[in-house]
């Protein structure tokens, strides 16, 4: 049992400080907002994660875990110093796709100035590669006098809507460190999670993270490349991938043709690793173009729409009078996560045609709702389809595999299905007598 303390409550702060606490650790997490504080304290959580909720409050009444704003009451909590602190800030991506490490610098300034007693700072935020040195110098220098203290990187493979079970249930453990007697205090940390451990320097913890983003990102870009030469060929992207997936070396995995990737991670890394490689003056051709296809695959579902039930106006205004339904808001199912979300891109695409938006999302409809203007967001995917001349299937959320099709299409004004995510098969569709456009799925 350790003592850790955990710097920021956001997807990956949360999960993996809470995960620890069930661990059995005693695990102390500290924001800067105060209100996300208050309300966790409440077992409010500022997240949607399955089983996220019951395993805090379960974990704050064991005593295991406890959030405050304090630093100095987080480092050096009153049943005993943290051994360990977890930088789990967000470092969203600025300028030309650069990793903003603002929030990292201000984790690494604080502790610095709070710590009292020998520390392991370890990185679990998705940082450039460099920034474990680059903490180390920030700590070192704002030290109101020396304390020992070693830099880790340990990066996260969590995804939102399995982020516990992903934590629980590691394909690897990455640790990084200049310092071996610190990685393997760390490593015990996870010794019960009983996943390979591995234990590398810091700059080579910090690249495989992005390596391994960066080739989830390539492998989406390359399906959804297959899936537009298997439209013009007549092939089905779906049996290609099924086909594709039983060679060990490739793995069905992450060959879903669609909209593209979205959420908080993909986007970013990739554009922070391009920007790494152009820093260092190396042309990153591979990820330029995973980034591009990535943005055609949104505009493609536009453009299914437009060709299907635009006015025949200018290129502009093609969908002017026209009411498109958008099921889905959430850059993917089982996450109320809007960040970067494909379907938002989508919706703002259809109103600068001028067309009126209507949506539903199961989850997301709060956060998207801070964000989205002019469209009408319905109670479900019956009031979006109704008075619809299209209806666009943009997250697949479990609620939408099955819809009452006789229904919707009864509903629709006109029966047009642009499905982004291939939830349904096409030969029922039109039987259905639905005009039926998926990703790839030949014609
Ligand atoms: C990702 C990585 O999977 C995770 O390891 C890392 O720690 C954080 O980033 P996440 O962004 O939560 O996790 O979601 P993920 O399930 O990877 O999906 C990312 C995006 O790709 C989503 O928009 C999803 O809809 C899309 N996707 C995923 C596809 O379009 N096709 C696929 O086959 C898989």
């Amino acid at each position: 049992m350790k003592n850790i303390a955990v710097i920021g409550v956001g997807y990956v702060g949360l999960v993996t400080g809470t995960c620890f606490a069930d661990l059995g650790n005693r695990v102390t997490c500290v924001d800067v907002n105060e209100e996300r504080i208050a309300n966790l304290k409440q077992g409010i959580l500022p997240i949607y994660e399955p089983g996220l909720e019951e395993m805090v409050r379960r974990n704050m009444a064991a005593g295991r875990l406890s959030f405050t704003t304090s630093y100095a009451e987080a480092l050096n909590c009153p049943e005993g110093s943290a051994e360990l602190v977890f930088i789990a800030v967000n470092t969203p991506a600025g300028v030309d796709g650069e990793a903003e490490l603002r929030y990292v610098r201000a984790a690494a300034e604080t502790i610095a100035q709070t710590m009292d007693h020998p520390l392991i700072i370890v990185n679990k935020s998705t940082v450039p590669v460099g920034t474990g040195d680059w903490v180390a110098d920030i700590v070192k220098n704002k030290q109101p006098k020396p304390i020992p203290f070693s830099v880790v990187s340990n990066p996260e493979f969590l995804r939102e809507g399995s982020a516990i079970s992903d934590f629980m249930n590691p394909d690897r453990i990455v640790l990084g460190s200049l310092d071996e007697e610190a990685a393997q205090k760390v490593a015990q940390l996870y010794l019960p999670l009983r996943g390979p451990i591995m234990i590398t320097d810091l700059r080579t913890a910090e690249m495989i993270k992005y390596a391994s983003n960066a080739f989830l990102a390539t492998k989406i870009s390359f399906i959804n490349e297959i899936a537009n030469i298997c439209e013009a060929l007549g092939a089905d992207v779906k049996e290609v991938a099924a086909g594709m997936g039983y060679d060990k070396r490739i793995g069905r995995a992450f060959l879903d043709a669609g909209l593209g990737y979205g959420g908080s991670c993909f986007p970013k890394d990739v554009k922070a690793l391009a920007h790494m490689a152009n820093v260092q003056g190396k042309h990153p051709q591979l990820l330029e173009a995973v980034m591009q296809i990535n943005a055609d695959a949104r505009r493609s579902i536009v453009a299914k729409v437009r060709a299907l039930v635009g006015n025949n106006g200018a290129h502009l205004n093609r969908l002017e009078g026209r009411t498109i339904g958008v099921l889905g808001l959430a850059f993917k199912a089982n996450t109320d996560d809007i960040r970067e979300s494909q379907p938002i891109d989508i919706i703002r695409m259809v109103q600068a045609d001028g067309g009126m938006v209507k949506a539903y999302d199961p989850v997301a409809m709060p956060n998207a709702a801070k964000v989205l203007q002019n469209v009408k967001l319905c109670e479900d995917a019956y009031e979006v389809a109704e008075g619809s001349d299209a209806l666009i299937l943009a997250t697949e959320w479990n609620e939408f595999k099955n819809l009452d099709l006789v229904r919707i299409k009864r509903m629709m004004k006109q029966p047009v299905i642009v499905d982004g995510r291939n939830l349904y098969d096409p030969s029922v569709m039109r039987e259905l007598g639905f005009i039926y456009r998926g990703v790839g799925r030949g014609y």
